[in-house]
């Protein structure tokens, strides 16, 4: 299939862009929300609003990409074959709704299953984390470093407390001789604003037991294009077609934590 990366990217900033700006709009009116599997998994009219926009927008332009998003108005993927846009138009729902901050737009671009193009949006503060592979990752206009190694005793790592919550059956008592020897641990709420934490290094690490494709598409084609590492809880690679569990951190650290603290774990 014939693509052209950058004008690809262009579209997808644009577009993005736009729908924040669509998202701040709606702030001072009133939410519908509804809950889907559990009273606290919240979907909004603005969640399926913005997913809309975006199908109507690449499907207008580029008429043979599919698009994985997570509200369903996309197409049915089965196979990561041609362009596939995967995304989250708004990751941290229940921040949305409560808070009306701490949450991002999320979309991965992969073409014939490779992550070329990442795009993290913080619709509040208007920053826009972007990268095409092989290109850097930049805030707006300005170029994110790579990351350096960081050491146990010196890391900040976020977790969520999804951890305990029946249906997960992870063992977390496993998880606590990290907490203690971590310098901090921290939760903010959206997978993706985590991921391009780690990415700024903000934070050191990142990981949770269970996240769908347009939770993680982005961020973890942003963290290894910084030198990061970007795997599941056994180190193994992603299948971008199911859930994962997912653990992103700094060169290093990575290999430290799968090594020392992870490796007897039935994630
Ligand atoms: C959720 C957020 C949250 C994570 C959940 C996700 P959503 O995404 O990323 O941080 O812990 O597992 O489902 O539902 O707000 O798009
Ligand atoms: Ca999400
Ligand atoms: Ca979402």
């Amino acid at each position: 299939m014939d693509y052209n990366l950058k004008e690809i990217d262009t579209y997808a900033k644009k577009w993005v862009k736009e729908a924040g700006e669509n998202i701040r709009a709606s702030f001072p009116k009133t939410l519908n929300v509804t809950s889907k599997s559990n009273p606290n998994d919240l979907v909004t009219d603005i969640d399926k609003g913005t997913e809309k926009y975006f199908i109507e927008k690449i499907k207008g332009t580029y008429p043979n990409h599919r698009i994985l998003g997570e509200e369903g108005y996309g197409d049915k993927v089965t196979a990561l074959s041609g362009v596939v846009w995967i995304i989250d138009p708004i990751d941290g729902t229940m921040n949305f709704v409560h808070q009306q901050r701490n949450f991002a737009i999320s979309i991965g671009i992969y073409i014939d299953g490779e992550g070329m193009i990442g795009l993290i949006y913080d619709v509040v503060h208007d920053e826009l984390y972007h990268c095409i592979k092989g290109n850097g990752v930049y805030l707006n206009e300005n170029s994110v470093p790579n990351l350096e190694p960081s050491i146990v005793s010196e890391s900040i790592i976020a977790l969520n407390a999804t951890w305990v919550a029946p249906n997960k059956r992870i063992n977390h008592e496993l998880l606590i001789p990290l907490v203690k020897d971590v310098r901090g641990t921290r939760s903010y709420g959206s997978a993706a604003m985590e991921m391009v934490y780690v990415a700024t290094g903000r934070i050191d690490a990142y990981l949770t037991p269970r996240l769908a494709p347009w939770d993680i598409a982005a961020g973890i084609i942003m963290i290894k294009e910084l030198g990061g590492e970007a795997t599941t809880l056994r180190g193994e690679e992603f299948n971008m077609l199911q859930e994962n569990s997912l653990f992103v951190s700094k060169p290093g650290l990575h290999a430290d934590i799968l090594k020392n603290y992870l490796k007897d774990g039935k994630w």
